[in-house]
């Protein structure tokens, strides 16, 4: 495992709060759960239909049981020292929060949030994983000692039997691309609505999508044009802070606490204002999360200008290279909805127009992440 540095960095000025982010050096967890292995070819048939009856979500649980794939996918989520040292500040500098209390994991994967929770002083972990990994969380839990206080179980979280009536958190890693991609959200708010007891806390509870725009000459040419990817199908992709043009603009706060299913669906109106002449050929959404109950406000952001993660940045490509002067605007909106037939893809609709110098533009463009 890359070890993270002691070090301190801000997010970028596109916040509406100020998050500190903490890399510390409680690296033990990570390591013990990294070096943690399993045959997982055995018993496959956890969330795993015949072959012709799959959809794409079942392709999404299955993406996380193959052994090959599930190797990879442990690696990238391990690796990425944002994400998981991010998570494993919030649990050990909050034992506050944990002592003595019930926690409920969901999508556990390897188990190393409910061995954080379980190192912080919870009572018990229920760690609740529906692909095989659940199998390599339990050899994981036994080998670290935590068996009596996390009971791995193997299952999805909308069909499993819950052992306690009640859960005093549900810590979870549920993003995806573009915040919303796979939409896992649902499965974390279906856990709220059935186990949470009143004040309960979700961590992280707070989860914002920011857009900017981007000068990408070269990168559309490639991609768009030569390996003719289409432009429907955003691209997630490390987008280079110089590349950024306009501010970056919140469009939506949600409060994973109190939000509704339906609440990740919506409709929001964007201003990207040119802070240097320039041509504009994507568009570029982000996201972050936020952990508000902890002892100081902890967070991260998959934004260009912070520390990479896994997440990348999402690209949305537009059909036309706008030419914007500095100070003129972007306006318009970005709609996004869980795809009717399958809905852990997302649908996005970008309604856009420049009244500019040497540009006048109105379009809108339907993206599908699939
Ligand atoms: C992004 S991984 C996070 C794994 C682990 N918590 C971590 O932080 O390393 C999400 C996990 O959730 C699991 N998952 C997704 N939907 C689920 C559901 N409905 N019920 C149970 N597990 C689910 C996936 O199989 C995957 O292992």
């Amino acid at each position: 495992m890359q070890n993270a540095d002691a070090q301190t960095s801000t997010m970028n000025d596109a916040r509406p709060t100020k998050i500190t982010f903490q890399y510390g050096d409680d690296d033990e967890a990570i390591e013990e759960t990294a070096t943690g292995s399993s045959n997982l070819d055995e018993d496959s048939s956890m969330c795993e239909p015949a072959d012709d009856d799959k959809t794409s979500a079942d392709y999404y649980f299955d993406s996380y049981s193959h052994f090959g794939l599930t190797h990879v996918i442990i690696q990238e989520m391990l690796k990425d020292v944002v994400r998981t040292k991010t998570y494993q500040n919030v649990i050990y500098r909050n034992t506050f929060l944990f002592k003595d209390k019930i926690v409920l994991d969901v999508g556990a994967g390897t188990g190393i949030l409910s061995l954080f929770c379980a190192k912080a002083g919870a009572k018990h972990v229920y760690a609740v994983e529906c692909s095989q990994m659940a199998v390599m969380a339990k050899e994981i839990v036994e080998a670290n000692g935590y068996s009596n206080v996390i009971t791995v179980l193997k299952g999805k979280i909308e069909e499993i039997d819950l052992p306690v009536p009640q859960v005093d958190i549900i810590i979870s890693e549920w993003m995806g691309y573009f915040l919303l991609y796979e939409n896992m959200l649902n499965t974390v708010l279906y856990a709220r609505d059935k186990w949470l007891v009143n004040n309960g806390i979700v961590l992280p509870d707070n989860a914002s999508l920011y857009l900017t725009a981007i000068e990408d000459a070269e990168y559309k040419e490639d991609k768009i044009e030569c390996k003719k990817q289409s432009i429907m199908e955003p691209l997630v992709d490390t987008v280079d802070q110089n590349q950024i043009v306009t501010n970056c603009q919140l469009l939506k706060t949600m409060d994973i606490s109190k939000m509704t299913s339906g609440d990740a669906s919506f409709t929001a109106p964007f201003k990207l204002v040119a802070e240097r002449d320039d041509y504009i050929h994507a568009l570029v959404a982000y996201f972050d999360v936020s952990f508000t109950v902890c002892h100081k406000l902890t967070g991260f952001s998959t934004g260009p200008r912070s520390r990479s993660t896994h997440w990348k940045q999402t690209v949305l490509y537009l059909e036309e290279v706008l030419t914007i002067c500095e100070g003129e605007s972007i306006s318009g909106s970005m709609t996004v909805a869980q795809n009717k037939k399958n809905p852990r893809d997302v649908d996005i609709t970008l309604k856009y127009s420049l009244n500019g110098q040497r540009c006048v533009i109105s379009r809108t463009q339907h993206y599908k992440m699939r």
